[in-house]
């Protein structure tokens, strides 16, 4: 057994668990923080992507003794931590992929979200490229990556008090005939094709 000490979401921990397990075990089997999520656990998918001292690191690849006297940010700690520095409501990230549909079965979000973090808090004003690059090492199996990018340019676009693009559902249903900004359910309704009897 080792005891790790560290500050974990912006508070003091001191864990015990065996020296050969990684940060990821530590945070999901001893503190049950389960929003890191244990995917390939050998540093190809990200999602158990959190940040130690404000950068990216995967959990499955890092032992938990290397978090001794770090600062470790998990998915859990990001909403908390926002509204700890003034602001409302969730970390405009979270707020800005949930906005923009940005995932399906939820698995990658917890490290893509901290990767974006970790973006927009060293660079608030990210091309797509960089946004791309950041991003890279957070695989996703279902969303085909177009609202995740468009979740991250819409939470740099409300930092930075402009006007959001409009996420990819928001162009379709305009395109189908549905006012700018009308509630959903109020799309008019499609032409029948059918002939009738
Ligand atoms: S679980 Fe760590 S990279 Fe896949
Ligand atoms: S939303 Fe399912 S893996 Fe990304």
């Amino acid at each position: 057994m080792r005891v790790t000490r560290f500050e974990l979401n912006g508070d003091a921990v001191e864990c015990a668990a065996p020296a050969h397990w990684t940060l990821l075990e530590l945070l999901r089997y001893r503190l049950q923080l389960t929003g890191s999520k244990q995917g390939c656990d050998k540093g190809d998918c990200g999602a158990c992507t959190v940040l130690v001292d404000g950068k990216p690191v995967l959990a499955c690849l890092t032992l938990a003794a290397q978090a001794e006297g770090r600062s470790v940010t998990t998915i859990e700690g990001l909403m908390p931590l926002h509204r700890q520095a003034g602001g409302t409501g969730a970390d405009p990230v979270q707020e800005a992929f949930d906005a923009c549909g940005a995932l399906q079965c939820g698995f990658c979000q917890p490290g893509m979200m901290l990767s974006a973090r970790a973006l927009l808090n060293q660079n608030p004003n990210p091309t797509r490229p960089e946004i791309q690059a950041a991003l890279s090492g957070n695989l996703c199996r279902c969303t085909g990556y177009t609202q995740i990018l468009q979740a991250v340019e819409t939470a740099i676009a409300e930092a930075a008090d402009r006007e959001a693009p409009k996420a990819a559902w928001q162009r379709d249903r305009e395109e189908h005939g549905a006012a700018p900004g009308s509630p959903i359910g109020t799309e008019p309704a499609t032409p029948s094709t059918e002939t009738p009897a």
